[in-house]
Order: C-alpha cells, then structure tokens, then sequence
C-alpha cells in the first residue's frame, strides 16, 4: 500500500491502525484498547497497557539471537576516539547501570536528570531509567547553569547523572562545575549525582553526594526491567515556550514506542541491521527519539557523533561517517549543511567518499530553504527529504515517507500529513482557509500516540498553550499553507520561538534576562535573518534614565549575562542601546515590524503605531550593525 491508501486507512479507522501498528510491540499486557478519551480534550493512548521501553530497545533483540549486532557506533572526532557497542554489551551496561541505580533508591516514577554530552554514555543512563521505570530529562550541554536549576526546580530529580566534561571544537565544557552551580542554585536538592569521568577531564567529586559511574555499579544486581502502565511517562523534555519558563513536555511510554517503531519502518524505510545516524544531540527531541530510542527499538545501528559538520577536522566528516558506518538513512538540520556547503560549494568533499550504501537525507528543526536543498539533491545524489516536526510531537508530521514510497519532492515543503495527523490551515476564526492561504496551522484532536498528552505539573498551561485557542485542534505555533496537492509549507512562528542553528528559543526568556541587567528599563529580543544559522537573536535596549553608560559596555555585559544565564547555546552575541522601542497605542512592541526592517524586507507602517519616528531610530541602529540595508 502506497501513501494515500495508509493515510485514508488511518482516517477511516485510527484506533484500528494504532493497534495494527501495536502489534510490532512486545507488551507485558497486551493493550485491549487504544484511544483513552475520558478527559477529553486530554488523550492517552494504550493507558491500560503496561511494557517496558528498555525490553523493546534493548533485551528483545537479544533475545531474538541479535546480540552480536552493534547496537552503537561512537564516533567522536574530537577525542580521535571511535568504537561500537553490540546490544548484548548494551544489555549488560544498561542492567549495571540501572541496577546500581536502584541499589541507591531510584524507582518507577523518580526523575533523574541526564546532563551530558554525545557519548553512548548518554544513551546508557536514559535506558537505564527506562528500564526502571524511572522518568529521565536530559537537559543539553550548551544550557547553563541557571537553566539547568529551572529544571531541576521543576522535576525535582532524585538524582543527576552527568560527564566530567563535553568537548566543543575551540573548549572544553566544564560540565562539574556548572551541574554543582545549578545544585547550588536550586530549591530542590538531588539525592546523588552520578559522575561519568571522562579521560579529558577528571571532575572533583562531592563527597557524600556524588558517585563515580564505574566504582557505584562495582558488585550491584543488574536489574530486570520494570513493566509500567501505557501512559507512564518515559521522559520530560523541556522546550522553550513564550516565556522565560520552559515547557516540560512529557512522553508517554507506549506511545512513544508503537509510534517511533511505525517511522522506521514508514518514513526511514529502516530496520533490523540497518545504520541510521541522526547528527543532532541527546538533548534535543531529535537525539531522543532518533539518536536512542527509534533506531534501537527498530533493531538497528545508531550512530552517536561526536563532532560538528564542519572544522571536526574539515567539512567532508558527516561524508566520512556515512561511508565508513555505511549508513543507510542520515538525519541533520539545514543548518549543518549550510555550514558544509558555505566551506565546500563545489561538493568536492563529498566526491572524496563512497555513499553507495545511503538512500536517502532527511531533515528537520528548521525551514529547508531551497538553495541548500538543491545543493544537496546535486551533490550528495540521493532524495533530500525534508520533514516537519516538534518537540511535542516526538516524530514527523509531514514528510515524505520513503519507506511507503516515495512521493515527488517539492523543494520548499516538508511534504504532506503522516498518518495520525489531520493538518489544517485555520485562519484566526479558527475556520480552515483555501490552499496557498496562510494561516495558522492546528492539528485536529485528539493527536496520534506518542505525542504530548500534556505538561509536566503544568497542565493549565498545557491547554492555555495548546488546546484553547482553537477548541478541538491542537495549535502547533507554526504558521503555513497548505497546497492543491495537500503538500505543506511551514513559514513562520506565531509566537515568540525563534529557530537559531536547529535550536528552538525562546526571545521571552532572553527579554527576561536582559531586563534584569541593572541599566536596562526597557528591551524586546528579535530573530533576525542569518545565512548559516537561519535566525540569530537581536536585542534593543533601552536604558535607565541617569545611567549614564558607555552603550557599548553595557551591550557586552548584556552578551555576557545571556551566556551566563541561558548558555552559549543562545549565541546572543549582537544588541544596540535605542533611545525608545516602537510601540503600538496599547503598547505592544512592534517586534514583527523589527524584524522586516533589520531584514531589510518591505514593510508598511503599522495603523496602531505610537510615534512613526521611532522607526526612523530603529533602522539607523540597525544600519550601525550592517542590517536594514533596504
Ligand atoms: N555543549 C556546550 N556548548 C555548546 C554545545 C554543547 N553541546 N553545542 C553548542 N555549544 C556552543 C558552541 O560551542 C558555541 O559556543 P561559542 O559561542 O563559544 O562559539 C555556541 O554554543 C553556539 O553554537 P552553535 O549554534 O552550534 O554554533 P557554532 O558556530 O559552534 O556551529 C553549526 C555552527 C552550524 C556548525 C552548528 O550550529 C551545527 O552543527 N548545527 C546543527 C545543529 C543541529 O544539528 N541541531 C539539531 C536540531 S534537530
Ligand atoms: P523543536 O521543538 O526544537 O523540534 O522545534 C520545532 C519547531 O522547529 C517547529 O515548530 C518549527 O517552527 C521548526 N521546524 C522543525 N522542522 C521544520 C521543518 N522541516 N520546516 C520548517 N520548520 C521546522
């Protein structure tokens, strides 16, 4: 069956398909049925159910006489360092792991944060809790300490497992005394922290407090997995939302496995024995759902990279990996490749390596412009699949689904709806708008297994975010249109998320970390176009009436402040110090209308503006910093 028949398949009967899709799940007790709607507008699915994620990823295709495949390849040009790890080696790490873990409290329902960089390591501690029940959250390296104390603020961890370090190109990541300055920082104080000591860097530990990785597993019962219900959550994964407090989203267990086994196959076209390599991090919703949990639960070889596209040495490495792991389904963000195309136009790299063994190039986390699209289509020589997805969702909902064959690409769009996903175009009535009219794009209720049932301790906000604006759809934040041949193309945010390199951030929480700087009384944060990075924050400020400061130093402490408080993650590194923002009369700041012109892209003067000349400043600053050339 191709496409169109799965997708009108889905529609006739969702909860049939869900279950058929089910059946390639092992359960503990099989689930009876699929749809819970009794809080209705809140879904769960498979509640009654109970399985354990660790058995589907990892004990099963043991089991199944697999235990001799690699499960993992490292591969980390940064420490020259590369090995693999077959799924038997995988089982017994992972029963260790979890098994010392329990011999110090943890149980079914503790959250315990993961805070390390992309070694296999990574992988082991988020199966380890899986396979107790516990609910892990792995926060990115790139955050720093403050963000790092929100979370544990708000999932209050019985324990941390991190790495002595991570290793960026041009640094060492110190990650010991940011996870002990978060700890600091925090109300909440874990019970232990877990410290896996890295050749680069031996941290100092906190006696009393923190365990080494190997020395607290030395002599403890590997443990076996632990069943939980369907709607146990399986991890939180923060993401960045309007304001300064990020969103936890919650993945619910059987889900999360029935949906992510079903893309393998349907959108990968990948399974047993096959390489997949998604070049993102453990700490983005890529990494968890693409980097550990699909390709293992699929008995696949994933590969954990430990490099950046370009400079780890040079830009032919994600070439290098492909060929030498001989990889069949590749997954990166548009930004990787701008960065490879910007040091290898010609594609020269690219001809040095052997590619036979890839079939197709998937991306996602942010627009797929054209150019870099068709640059790829031309020198990498396979389909170039573009696919759209969120946190929330945890897997696609457009694509491209190679595996169900492939449909003909449009260069621009991430293709059509997946099954479990009836995408509409609403305009602010909430009533669905003719093809190529853009409008806001909400996805009709109740959402596919997998996908967020809501927020952690936060479930107000999880329908003031989602569900309220528009009753019976979910609201995905994106804004688009749709096509005559149902294709979609996703433009913009309707709020105030910008995409930085693939990054997901939230121009709120920097406003709110800029605004705490002593001299600024007044600031809003932009996203401005970039050629690698696709958006790059932009601040205003205004100062303190008195505070009599040299604008540019306070610009640098702003940048500092930001470093310190979100992390280099956000990569804030430009602002201008203005006089006055524009405003609208009720006094919204004009921050669309900002954008355009920094963009230097046509734009007209809003009807509501408060004082027109204010614009005239904004564009003069703007120039200062080689933007608004229109
Ligand atoms: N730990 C600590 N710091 C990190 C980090 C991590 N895991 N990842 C990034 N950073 C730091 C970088 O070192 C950099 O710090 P600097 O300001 O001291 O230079 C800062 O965060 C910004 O990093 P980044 O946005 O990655 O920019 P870059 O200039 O280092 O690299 C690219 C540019 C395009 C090569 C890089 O952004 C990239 O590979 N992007 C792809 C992202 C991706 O795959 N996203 C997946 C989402 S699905
Ligand atoms: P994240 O939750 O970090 O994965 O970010 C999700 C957001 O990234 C989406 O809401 C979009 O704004 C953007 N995004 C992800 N994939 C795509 C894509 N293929 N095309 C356009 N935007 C995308």
């Amino acid at each position: 069956m191709g496409y169109s028949d799965i997708y009108a398949k889905w529609k006739a009967d969702p909860e049939g398909f869900w279950m058929d899709a089910a059946g390639a799940i092992d359960w503990v007790k099989k689930p009876e049925r699929a749809l819970n709607d009794d809080r209705a507008p809140i879904y769960e699915w498979f509640t009654e159910a109970t399985v354990n994620t660790c058995w589907n990823a990892v004990d099963r295709h043991v089991l199944a006489g697999r235990g001799d495949q690699l499960a993992i390849i490292h591969d980390s040009p940064v420490t020259h360092l590369k090995h693999g790890i077959t799924y038997a080696e995988l089982q017994a790490r992972v029963a260790s792991l979890a098994g010392a873990l329990r011999a110090k409290g943890v149980e079914k329902g503790d959250r315990v944060i993961i805070y390390m960089p992309m070694v296999p390591e990574a992988l082991e501690a988020m199966l380890a809790c899986a396979r107790l029940g516990a609910i892990h959250s792995v926060v990115f390296g790139g955050f720093a300490a403050t963000e790092l104390a929100v979370r544990i603020d708000d999932c209050k961890p019985k324990a941390i497992i991190a790495a002595s370090c991570g290793i960026e190109p041009a640094r060492v990541v110190h990650y010991k005394p940011l996870l002990d300055a978060a700890i600091e920082q925090a109300h909440h104080k874990p019970d232990f922290c877990v410290i896996f000591q890295r050749e680069q860097e031996v941290a100092k530990l906190i006696e009393g407090r923190d365990v080494a990785w190997h020395t607290f597993q030395f002599g403890v019962e590997p443990a076996e997995c632990v069943p939980v219900e369907g709607n146990h959550p399986a991890y939180i994964l923060y993401t960045s939302g309007t304001t300064g407090a990020p969103k936890g989203v919650v993945r619910p267990t059987a889900g999360h496995l029935v949906a992510l086994n079903w893309t393998m196959r349907a959108i990968y076209n990948c399974g047993v024995g096959d390489v997949f390599w998604a070049a993102s991090d453990v700490g983005w919703v890529v990494g968890h759902s693409y980097i550990c949990y699909a390709p293992l639960i699929a008995g696949c070889t994933t590969v954990v990279f430990e490099g950046k596209p370009v400079g780890t040495p040079d830009a032919g490495t994600f070439w290098r990996v492909i060929q030498e792991h001989k990889v069949k389904s590749f997954f990166t963000a548009p930004t990787a490749l701008r960065a490879i195309k910007r040091e290898d136009p010609e594609g020269k790299l690219v001809g040095d390596y052997n590619l036979r063994h890839l079939q197709a190039l998937f991306l996602a986390g942010e627009r797929a412009d054209p150019d870099t699209v068709q640059w790829a289509q031309r020198h990498v020589g396979v389909p170039v699949i573009d696919h759209w997805w969120q946190t929330e969702t945890g897997f696609a909902i457009a694509a491209n689904p190679l595996g169900l064959g492939l449909l003909p690409v449009k260069v621009g769009s991430p293709s059509v709806a997946m099954p479990g996903f009836d995408v509409q175009v609403l305009d602010e009535g909430g009533h669905e708008v003719a093809p190529g009219t853009l409008g806001a794009i909400a996805i009709k209720l109740p959402l596919p297994p997998g996908t967020l049932p809501t927020l952690w301790n936060a479930e107000e906000r999880f329908l003031k975010s989602y569900l309220n604006h528009f009753p019976g759809y979910y609201e995905t934040g994106d804004a688009g249109y749709v096509d005559e041949d149902g294709y979609l193309y996703i433009m913009a945010r309707t709020d105030d998320v910008i995409n930085v390199a693939g990054h997901r951030l939230s121009t709120g929480a920097m406003e709110e970390v800029l605004a705490s700087h002593r001299d600024v009384a007044e600031c809003a944060v932009i996203g401005v176009a970039d050629d690698l990075k696709g958006q790059s924050p932009l601040g205003f400020l205004c100062l303190n009436k008195g505070a009599d400061r040299d604008p540019a130093e306070v610009v640098a402490e702003c940048v500092k402040l930001m470093r310190e408080r979100i992390g280099p993650v956000a990569d804030f590194k430009r602002a201008v110090v203005v006089e006055r923002l524009p405003k609208t009369r009720s006094g919204k700041i004009l921050r669309a209308t900002m954008v355009n012109i920094a963009d230097s892209k046509p734009w007209k003067m809003p009807a509501t503006i408060d004082d027109p000349a204010i614009l005239d400043e904004i564009a003069g600053a703007l120039k200062t910093l080689g933007l608004a050339k229109g």
